[in-house]
């Protein structure tokens, strides 16, 4: 299975309602992914598919980046747990000078790549796992919607807040997940993001951009 192919078979083109101005290949109601996942995907052991859908976290940070272009004109930026590329896109348009998509998974990467050409963006994709390593080389780094796992969320977290403590600005958007710290977070904006009730409980979610505090 071509995970390209796979990308195009399984998702149509549509925009996320917070950002209007980014196309994405996602999930919809007439392409039933995560059926597809369970007969396709978990027969050869891959995650679920996180990259098709534009998370509430993501939604609000992609809003602000666009509405505050001033945060990264200019700069390196790294997306952390980039999904379907929506954070990292929003930082291109914006004015990044370079960005990278951090994701551990294939299928990701490929839609990451498929989104960023349809928005005429040039965004590089790393799948190794960057938490085993701390390396401050970029100017911000944003995180969407990753504090829904705990183990997840502590690694996560915690190497965050080591970057910001070395300079980098450290952006973090979360409508309220399970595992979110609950200090070393300073509110820089807040959304009402309307949500699907496919993924989530509710038909929006107040969603928070935090800027990550050093420890
Ligand atoms: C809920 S999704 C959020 C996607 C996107 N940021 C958004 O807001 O729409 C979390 C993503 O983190 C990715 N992820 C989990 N662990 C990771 C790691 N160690 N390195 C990079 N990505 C990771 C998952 O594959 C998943 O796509």
């Amino acid at each position: 299975m071509d995970p390209a192919d796979f990308v195009r078979r399984n998702t149509a083109v549509t925009a996320p309602p917070l950002v209007p101005e980014i196309r994405l290949h996602l999930a919809t109601e007439i392409t039933p992914i995560w059926q597809a996942t369970e007969d396709t995907l978990a027969r050869t052991g891959l995650p679920p598919p996180f990259w098709a859908f534009a998370w509430a976290g993501g939604q609000a940070l992609a809003r602000y980046l666009l509405d505050h272009p001033v945060e990264v004109a200019g700069r390196s930026v790294l997306d952390f747990g980039a999904g379907s590329g929506l954070v990292a896109i929003a930082a291109a348009k914006a004015g990044a000078a370079s960005v990278l998509a951090a994701e551990i998974d294939d299928f990701a990467a490929a839609a990451i790549a498929a989104n960023a050409s349809l928005n005429n963006v040039d965004i590089s994709v790393r799948t190794t796992d960057l938490l085993d390593a701390i390396d401050p080389q970029w100017e911000i780094v944003t995180a969407g919607d990753v504090c829904y796992e705990r183990p997840m969320a502590d690694r996560v977290t915690g190497w965050l807040r080591i970057l910001a403590g070395r300079g980098t600005l450290v952006l973090l958007g979360d409508p309220g997940r399970a595992y979110l710290p609950d200090k070393g977070l300073t509110e820089r904006a807040r959304y009402l993001v309307p949500t699907s009730r496919e993924i989530e409980d509710r038909d929006n979610r107040e969603t928070i951009v935090w800027q990550v505090m050093p420890g």
